[in-house]
């Protein structure tokens, strides 16, 4: 594995999509990974987007990495 993959998920552990529940990148593209393929399905997988923000800064994100992933970016 290369470097920069390794900084890519050493970043996907320490980023934060939900602030207010805490989930992070890494939690989340592995619920999309296994076939969480809509927002309402990440938020039923992992909890995200149920925060007292209810979704408002945390939505956008996710949504952008069901994009990726349907794009085949990860
Ligand atoms: S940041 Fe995700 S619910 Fe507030």
């Amino acid at each position: 594995m290369e470097n920069k993959d390794v900084n890519a998920e050493v970043m996907d552990k320490m980023t934060k999509v939900c602030i207010c529940k805490a989930i992070t990148r890494d939690k989340i593209k592995l619920a999309i990974k296994n076939g969480a393929n809509t927002l309402d399905k990440v938020k039923e997988e992992t909890g995200a987007a149920t925060g007292c923000c209810h979704g408002f800064r945390c939505k956008k994100k996710i949504e952008k990495l069901i994009e990726d992933h349907e794009n085949g970016e990860f």
